[in-house]
């Protein structure tokens, strides 16, 4: 059986650590159909478009994307695709799992915390205007039905997983009514789950809270802005965002990215690390079912973390994206001509 899936290689580094991810899943001997496209600044100059129909169409028949980086111009030009696209499929639980690999050295080991970002809305919504000249207003929409629908994600989640504790993240002393509303969905939905401790903190108070002990937390659930400025936060107790997957999943389809952007920095120079792009396809893998190929890719990146030789630059080796990923490569292809164990 083969898994048709639509592939969005992106921009910036999005095309080196595709390439990279997608021929360490073909290494597993799982089949693959990609129906791959660009999207953005690419694609519109190419076909007039920046989210062609064919995209659209493609991820409506597969209802499962992979998906590199793709630039957002800054202070103008067009909108997030990457928005547009989460909008567009009500992919609206983006689902962070903040873990270290072993053998990175970072501050603090064994991080193991699930940021759960709420998708759709808040200031996200990409309703700006000016009202006169010198004042300009952004609509944060918070609606009942999507901060009570994130919120059953991430309690059901914590139940079906054996997570302990959810804190709410809010700024509900200044927002009260927007994020009044959040904390108080959140709050009806944590009643349903008495097994399951529930705790608020406010936003600016969590930072300091998780660069202190970020052990204190188990899940957190927030709406979309501070889930965006959270995750890249937490990405730096793991090693920095060359590591954190995300997965963006909806009652229909789902599409899995890094955390990370276009890194436009280290574009082309084949310096970008693939780890969180290729943990996101781990996501992928479990989500198309594909349980024991996630598991030997998963054993091969430890190893190539454990042995250092060909590490990116971001964690102090001097491999290339590509040569990164034939090491990934290379370490399944040892396990798999490796004997058996002796029963
Ligand atoms: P960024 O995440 O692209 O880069 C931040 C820093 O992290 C840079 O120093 C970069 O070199 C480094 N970095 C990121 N990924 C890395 C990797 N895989 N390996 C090694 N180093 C890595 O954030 P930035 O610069 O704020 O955004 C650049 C563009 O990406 C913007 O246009 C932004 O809108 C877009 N973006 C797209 C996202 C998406 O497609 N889902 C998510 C975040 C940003």
């Amino acid at each position: 059986m083969s898994h048709r899936v639509t592939l969005i290689p992106g921009d910036g580094i999005g095309p080196e650590v595709t390439k990279a991810t997608v021929r360490i899943l073909e290494a597993t001997g799982v089949k693959f159909e990609w129906e791959s496209f660009q999207v953005g600044a690419d694609a519109f100059e190419r076909y007039g478009e920046y989210i062609p129909k064919e995209v659209i169409e493609s991820i409506e028949r597969t209802r499962v994307g992979l998906k590199g980086p793709v630039t957002t111009p800054v202070g103008g030009g067009f909108s997030s695709i990457n928005v547009a696209l989460r909008q567009k499929f009500e992919l609206y639980a983006n689902f962070r799992p903040i873990r270290n690999l072993p053998h990175i050295p970072t501050r603090y080991p064994d991080v193991d915390l699930i940021i759960v970002r709420e998708n759709t809305e808040s200031l996200y919504s990409g309703l700006e205007h000016e009202v006169v000249p010198g004042v300009v207003e952004s609509l944060k929409i918070i609606t009942e039905k999507a901060s009570t629908r994130i919120a059953k994600f991430a309690f059901e989640y914590a139940r079906k997983n054996q997570r302990k504790k959810i804190h709410a993240i809010h700024k509900a002393n200044i927002m009260k009514l927007s994020d009044g509303l959040f904390l108080r969905c959140c709050r009806n939905v944590a009643r349903e789950y008495p097994g399951i401790a529930y705790g608020e903190h406010i936003v600016d108070n969590t930072c300091m809270q998780l660069v202190m002990n970020p052990y204190q937390y188990d899940m957190l659930v927030m709406e979309n802005l501070y889930g965006d400025i959270i995750s890249d936060l937490c990405a730096a107790f793991v090693g920095g965002l060359g590591f954190v997957p995300s997965a963006n999943l909806g009652d229909h389809c789902a599409i899995f990215e890094a955390v990370h952007g276009s890194a436009p920095d280290i574009a082309g120079k084949n310096l970008a690390n693939p780890t969180a792009l290729l943990r996101s396809s781990l996501l992928m893998l479990r989500h198309l079912g594909e349980f024991d190929a996630s598991t030997v890719i998963r054993n091969a990146l430890e190893k190539v973390y454990r042995h250092r030789e060909k590490l990116t630059k971001d964690i102090g080796g001097r491999a290339g994206t590509s040569e990164f990923a034939d090491a990934v490569i290379e370490e399944m292809d040892n396990a798999k001509a490796a004997p058996a164990a002796v029963p």
